[in-house]
C-alpha cells in the first residue's frame, strides 16, 4: 500500500485535506497521523482570519485561496524570520508564523493554494477601467511597467509573483502603500511602485478586486 493510499484511508473525505490528497507532491503524504492532526488544527487557527477555504470575509485579511504555493511559502518564511515587517505583519503574522515548522509551512501552502479562488466583486466601472489599463500597459511616462508582465495577463500570478485577482481592495492598497514606503521589503516591487500616485493605486486595486 503506498503512502498516498494510506493517507486517503486515514482522512477519508475530510474537508480540510481534500485538496491535498490529489496533489502530486502533497507534503501531507509523508506525515504521520499526529502530524496530520496538528496540521488540521493549524488550518483551523488560520481560518479564524483567512476563512476555512482561504476565502476571507473581512477585507483586512487577505484571501489565501488559489494563491500560489511558492509565494505563500516565501511569505510565511518572511513572517517567521521577521523580514516582512510592516505593522500588520508584525501584529498578526509574526506570532503565528513563529509556531510553524518548515514542513507545516509547505503543507499549509499546498492546502491553501489548492482551494478555489474567491469570485471578483463588482465596483465603480470608470475606476475599474482606468485600473485595467494601468495594469495591462503600465504608465511609461512615470516609468511604471505593466503589472501584467509579472503578475500575469489575468493577475493569476506565477510562482513567487503573487496572484492578485479577486483579492480584497483594502488589503491590496495597504500593501502598495507599505511597499512604497519600504515598511514592507519587496525589492522588485519598490522600483515598480515608487512613482504610483494614490489615485492610480485606488484604480488598480478596484480593478484587481473586480476580476
Ligand atoms: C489573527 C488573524 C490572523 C491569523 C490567525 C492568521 N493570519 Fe495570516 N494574515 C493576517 C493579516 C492581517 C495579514 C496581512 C499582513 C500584512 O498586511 O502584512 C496576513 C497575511 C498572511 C499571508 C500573506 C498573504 C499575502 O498575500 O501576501 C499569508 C501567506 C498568511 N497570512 C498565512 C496564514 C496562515 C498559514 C495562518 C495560520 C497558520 C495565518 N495566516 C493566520 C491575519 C491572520
Ligand atoms: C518585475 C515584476 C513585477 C512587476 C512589473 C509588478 N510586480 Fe507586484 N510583485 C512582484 C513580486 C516579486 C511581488 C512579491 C513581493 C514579495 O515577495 O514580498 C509582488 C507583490 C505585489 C503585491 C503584494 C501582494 C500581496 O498579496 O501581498 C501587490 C499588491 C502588487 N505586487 C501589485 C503590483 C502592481 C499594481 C503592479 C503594477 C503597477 C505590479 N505589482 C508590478 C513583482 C512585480
Amino acid at each position: 500500500m503506498n503512502s498516498r493510499y494510506i493517507l486517503a484511508l486515514a482522512i477519508g473525505t475530510s474537508l480540510c485535506f481534500a485538496g491535498m490528497v490529489h496533489g502530486a507532491a502533497a507534503p501531507a503524504d509523508t506525515m504521520n497521523a499526529g502530524q496530520k492532526a496538528d496540521l488540521h488544527k493549524t488550518i483551523e487557527t488560520c481560518a479564524a482570519c483567512h476563512g476555512i477555504n482561504g476565502r476571507s470575509v473581512s477585507p483586512t485579511f487577505p484571501n489565501l485561496a488559489a494563491q500560489l504555493a511558492p509565494y505563500i511559502e516565501l511569505q510565511l518564511h518572511a513572517f517567521k524570520d521577521q523580514s516582512r515587517a510592516d505593522p500588520d505583519a508584525q501584529a498578526y503574522m509574526w506570532g503565528m508564523a513563529s509556531q510553524l515548522s518548515d514542513a507545516n509551512i509547505t503543507a499549509l501552502a499546498a492546502y491553501f493554494s489548492a482551494q478555489p479562488a474567491a469570485a471578483g466583486k463588482p465596483g465603480n466601472p470608470a475606476l475599474i477601467s482606468q485600473g485595467k489599463s494601468l495594469f495591462d500597459q503600465g504608465a511609461p511616462a512615470q516609468q511604471i511597467p505593466p503589472c501584467a508582465s509579472c503578475h500575469g495577463a489575468n493577475a493569476q500570478g506565477m510562482a513567487t509573483f503573487p496572484r492578485l485577482a479577486g483579492q480584497h481592495a483594502p488589503y491590496l492598497l495597504r500593501q502598495l502603500l507599505v511597499i512604497q514606503s519600504v515598511l514592507r521589503t519587496a525589492p522588485v516591487m519598490h522600483g515598480v511602485v515608487k512613482n504610483l500616485t494614490r489615485d492610480q493605486m485606488q484604480a488598480l486595486v478596484a480593478y484587481l478586486e473586480s476580476i
